[in-house]
């Protein structure tokens, strides 16, 4: 089996950075978009962890390797590819140089191909403009090795500076700090960019477009194809707040600058944290900042995935639980204690929606999980990031409270700051810091680390907000349906917040399909088809097709033709698929598009409509 040549220390890289390691990347590429491809070089210093190491292990995945020297020697090496398997691309084995050395400069020019898995090409009439090209990446959680050979495993971190030459129409943003830039001949124009900050392979990022920007605050700027900029610039106004809310709790910001760059729709998630410069979906530009815990999140990344990473993607939780419960603090702070334990409850909910869709006993509804041979992606779901932060909850509780457990999150960032950790070394930190609080024997790691389902304690929340919700729920499904006799008006309804409104629609979805008669009675009295929320719209519609409403697949059809954030997208194909009135016009319909979504919405989606 091909996977046993992965490395121990990381399920899902071929590298080895125990023997050899990379430590620090300079990249030098150009941009084409005829050829949908970069072409240039990157330059990687190695350096021997062991002594007698004779090569260097890289991670590849569909480049064309030109050619490899060692940089300083001006001398080619030997280099062999392997042949490539599953999602994880190839191994590529360097030999390195026989002389007493134990660093080296490698120089490999290649070119990244029309298929690369982290990036995605969009025609100028996929882009809001409509007149330039696009292009983006999404390299999380192994697709750097897409776009340059390197340790594409989170347990190396590097340093990296780049050169990208692009037409000179267009700007290019990196997951780094911008260097300027400088116009060349045939109208190109050359970006640089440095990150001074060690990050694993897949924050690095870039994208390439018609852009323009709007400073939003001291250390920001959004970024945005010029018809929403300002939208954009309005929605994500909040963000020095949340900055300064954000080190309040963590620590200093190590990064400089956080921008933030609006996506076109097809972006696969809601937001990605690459440093300097999160990438973010339009669809949480709701008009009414509704959507903005997302701001929240990335920027908690800022300290939990970005300077503290877990070493590979079995601990994924320690990326995703603690942001997620650090984003609800800044919640808490900014808004109040019941708008953070709404969140926290409504997250829940998602979290049973997960657990049943994947079944309690799947080895993914683990915190902890066992990647060996398994992509990734295919891992993805709510659960390290729900179940994760409410045992993150718990263990505040366990050593009493935000007083007590705050300082320790300081301490711990401050002590993992730039590495990147496992599960055991977390447990050992927080059981060495409360050594002397005897609660701290009660946690029962073994059960919510390996255990699956649902986690075994849920912390008791505060229920003021989600109570008024359920009393709206408890109406909705006791009423018979006729307009006459509805049990709420449109006023009674818009007085609950826009996220009330998202949890009251989660609840309904998750009970017993309801009569279209009611569905249209609700439509009608609450004005759901003018509602552009896209939380909203895509809860809305799967309650639609629970119920067979058939007008509805049309919408459902129009809904995944717009959109690419696989949190809309694949329920409501899962939807679609699970009613045999709409199966196969799922399936056209995804054929038909298919070119639309990233590949691993592609990836996803194949397996949601039963096509692999
Ligand atoms: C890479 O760019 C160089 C210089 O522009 C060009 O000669 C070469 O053909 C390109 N290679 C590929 C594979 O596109
Ligand atoms: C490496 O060092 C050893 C011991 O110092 C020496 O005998 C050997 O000749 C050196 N090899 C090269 C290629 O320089
Ligand atoms: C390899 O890349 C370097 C640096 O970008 C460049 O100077 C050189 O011409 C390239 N060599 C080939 C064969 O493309
Ligand atoms: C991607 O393109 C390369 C050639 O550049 C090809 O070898 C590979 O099979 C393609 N991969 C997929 C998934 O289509
Ligand atoms: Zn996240």
């Amino acid at each position: 089996m091909p996977h046993c040549e992965f490395s121990p220390l990381d399920p899902s890289s071929y590298s080895r950075p125990d023997e050899a390691l990379v430590t620090n990347i300079v990249l030098s590429l150009n941009v084409d978009f005829n050829k949908r491809a970069f072409n240039g070089s990157v330059k990687l210093d190695i350096t021997k962890v062991n002594p007698k190491a004779k090569e260097i292990i890289l991670d590849v995945k569909d480049l064309n390797i030109v050619d490899v020297t060692d940089y300083f020697e001006n001398q080619k090496l030997k280099y062999e590819i392997s042949d490539p398997f599953a999602d994880f691309g190839s191994k590529m084995t360097v030999e390195l140089p026989e002389n007493n050395k134990t660093s080296y400069t490698l120089l490999i020019n290649y070119s990244t191909s029309p298929n690369a898995s982290g990036l995605q090409w969009l025609k100028p009439e996929q882009t809001l403009g409509k007149k330039h090209p696009f292009v983006f990446s999404q390299f999380q959680s192994i697709h750097a090795r897409s776009f340059l050979p390197c340790q594409d495993t989170p347990g190396v971190k590097t340093r990296y500076t780049a050169e990208v030459v692009a037409p000179s129409d267009l700007t290019v943003l990196m997951s780094a700090l911008r260097n300027g830039a400088t116009s060349l001949s045939n109208n190109k124009i050359q970006f640089n960019f440095v990150q001074n900050v060690p990050v694993p392979a897949y924050l690095i990022a870039i994208a390439i477009g018609a852009l323009k920007s709007k400073q939003i605050g001291p250390r920001s700027h959004v970024w945005a194809e010029e018809d929403i900029l300002d939208a954009a610039a309005y929605e994500f106004e909040d963000t020095e707040a949340n900055l300064k809310t954000a080190e309040d709790i963590c620590g200093p910001y190590v990064w400089s600058i956080y921008d933030l760059l609006v996506l076109p729709p097809s972006f696969p998630y809601g937001g990605m944290e690459n440093p300097c410069l999160t990438f973010v979906t339009p669809t949480v530009i709701a008009g009414d900042k509704s959507l903005v815990s997302v701001l929240s999140h990335e920027i908690t990344h800022s300290w939990s995935g970005n300077l503290v990473t877990n070493r590979n993607f079995e601990h994924f939780w320690l990326n995703e639980g603690f942001t997620v419960f650090i984003e609800r603090k800044i919640i808490g702070r900014l808004l109040g204690k019941q708008e953070q334990d709404f969140d926290a409850q409504s997250g829940t909910a998602e979290l049973k929606e997960e657990v049943n869709h994947l079944g309690a006993n799947s080895p993914y509804t683990s915190l902890i999980i066992d990647l060996k041979g398994k992509d990734p992606d295919d891992a993805y779901s709510k659960v390290p990031y729900e179940k994760g932060q409410t045992f993150l909850r718990y263990l505040e509780f366990v050593v009493g409270g935000p007083e007590k457990f705050e300082p320790f999150l300081r301490d711990y960032f401050n002590t993992y700051k730039y590495k990147s950790i496992d599960t055991d070394i977390f447990k050992n930190h927080f059981m060495t810091y409360f050594s002397s609080n005897p609660e701290i024997l009660k946690v029962d790691w073994q059960t919510w680390l390996h255990s699956p389902g649902m986690p075994p304690i849920i912390p008791e929340y505060d229920m003021t907000l989600v109570e008024a919700c359920n009393d709206f729920v408890k109406k909705f499904l006791g009423w018979n349906g006729k307009t006459e006799d509805a049990p709420f008006t449109e006023t009674e309804f818009n007085k609950y917040s826009t996220l009330q409104m998202i949890h009251i629609l989660q609840e309904i979805m998750d009970s017993t399909p309801q009569s279209i008669e009611k569905l249209k009675a609700t439509e009608k009295i609450l004005k759901f088809a003018d509602k552009r929320n896209t939380e909203i719209k895509c809860r809305w519609l799967r309650i639609c097709l629970k119920a067979h409403w058939e007008e509805k697949i049309e919408d459902a059809l129009n809904f995944v033709n717009e959109y690419g954030r696989m949190k809309y997208v694949r329920p409501v194909y899962r939807e679609l698929y699970a009613w045999e009135a709409s199966r196969q016009r799922a399936i056209d319909n995804f054929v038909k598009h298919q070119e639309f979504y990233m590949t691993v919405a592609v990836n996803g989606l194949r397996k949601d409509l039963h096509l692999q």
